[in-house]
């Protein structure tokens, strides 16, 4: 027998349908890995919540504990590189997909998916960013790499209150660019309480995503943006590399607005514009350090407590809800201990 511990456990049952709820299960039932981690937080993303109902493309195999982000201390290791006590943290790679995720008090993985906690962040604050953070960073990180700089013009942000876009946002701003954000779900009436939110997280102006929305079918725009991160994907992005300024950077990450991508050759060889994609699950180990050195450093905002909600193991179910409806505002970090 190993160590006893809770955990979210998503089952099938027979009619096809899937039931959640808080288990005591055992961590010799956890999958082989050098490390194991007692979890002190995970974070709630989209992809647990798809999990969490039985999307086979997040996860095939049920019972299955969910949670593609986990924080904790190292209590066993079978590997040089981690002594029991280091605090770490694991985002990405299997983790909550096919393998048992951070929705639980343990976990076991490879020691090649484990990231040493970075001096400047507590295991809460790596969870309040968690994949979305990481996403975002890695966002700002290539832009920036691209020779995108400040005194370049505005730049933009798309899905810009969402998770990765107002984090995308708020790092930007530290570094000192101007960023115009893009807001796009919320109801008319809504609008200036999220043009309040966005200029306080440091957009210099917001504009409603209509305007990167385009459906005139022209082959290009005009040229706006010498770089832009875009967080919905579909039709919103393809507007964005239209209107990228001649040699602009336009990162993609996400398909919130559709997986489709209807676009021409013309941003590319009349403007020299260059599109870059984001992957933050199968990220190498070396870039993926880089990264978290950032977000624990000089890219931390003063304010990262604000940017989530702390629940318990308990509310996550109200929250996948929350999510699955698009209705979830912030982040939400888990104190699973
Ligand atoms: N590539 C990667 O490694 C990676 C990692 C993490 C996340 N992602 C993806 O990145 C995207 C953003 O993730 P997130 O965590 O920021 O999601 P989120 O918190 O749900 O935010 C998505 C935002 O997109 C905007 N949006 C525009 N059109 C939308 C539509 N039709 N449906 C829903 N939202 C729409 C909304 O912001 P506005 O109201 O401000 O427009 C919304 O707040 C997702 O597609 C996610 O799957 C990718």
């Amino acid at each position: 027998m190993g160590k006893t511990f809770r955990a979210i456990v998503v089952r099938e049952r027979e009619d096809g349908t899937f039931t959640r709820s808080i288990e005591t299960r055992d961590t010799d039932e956890l999958p082989p890995g050098e490390v194991l981690i007692r979890v002190h937080y995970t974070s709630v993303n989209y992809k647990d919540a798809l999990s969490a109902i039985g999307n086979r493309g997040v996860t095939k195999n049920y019972p299955h504990t969910p949670g593609i982000d986990a924080a904790g201390v190292v209590e066993e290791s079978s590997s040089a590189d981690f002594k029991p006590g280091e605090e770490v943290l694991v985002t990405g790679y299997d983790l909550g997909m096919n393998t048992s995720g951070g929705m639980a008090e343990y976990i076991r993985v490879p020691a090649s998916w484990v990231v040493r906690l970075p001096a400047g962040l507590s295991l809460k604050e790596s969870m309040i960013y968690g994949t979305a953070g990481f996403t975002a960073a890695l966002s700002v990180y290539k832009l920036t790499g691209a020779g995108v700089r400040p005194d370049a013009g505005e730049v933009l942000v798309t899905g810009a209150s969402g998770g990765v876009g107002s984090l995308a946002l708020r790092f930007l701003a530290k570094l000192g660019y101007r960023v115009v954000a893009a807001a796009g779900l919320v109801e008319e009436s809504e609008y200036p309480r999220v043009e309040e939110k966005l200029k306080s997280l440091g957009a210099s102006r917001v504009i409603p995503a209509s305007e990167v929305n385009d459906t005139s079918g022209k082959l290009l725009l005009k040229g706006i943006w010498p770089g832009a991160i875009d967080t919905v994907g579909g039709n919103v992005l393809a507007t964005v590399v239209k209107q990228a300024a001649y040699l602009g950077v336009v990162t993609t990450c996400g398909n919130t607005g559709g997986h489709e991508l209807n676009l021409n050759v013309y941003p590319f060889i009349l403007r020299g514009v260059t599109l870059i994609g984001i992957d933050s699950v199968e990220c190498p180990m070396d870039l993926r350090l880089q990264v978290w050195e950032k977000m624990a450093g000089e890219w931390k905002p003063d304010n990262l407590e604000d940017f989530a909600t702390e629940i318990t193991l308990e509310q996550v179910e109200e929250r996948f809800r929350l999510l699955l409806d698009k209705k979830s505002q912030g982040r939400a970090v888990v104190r699973v201990q």
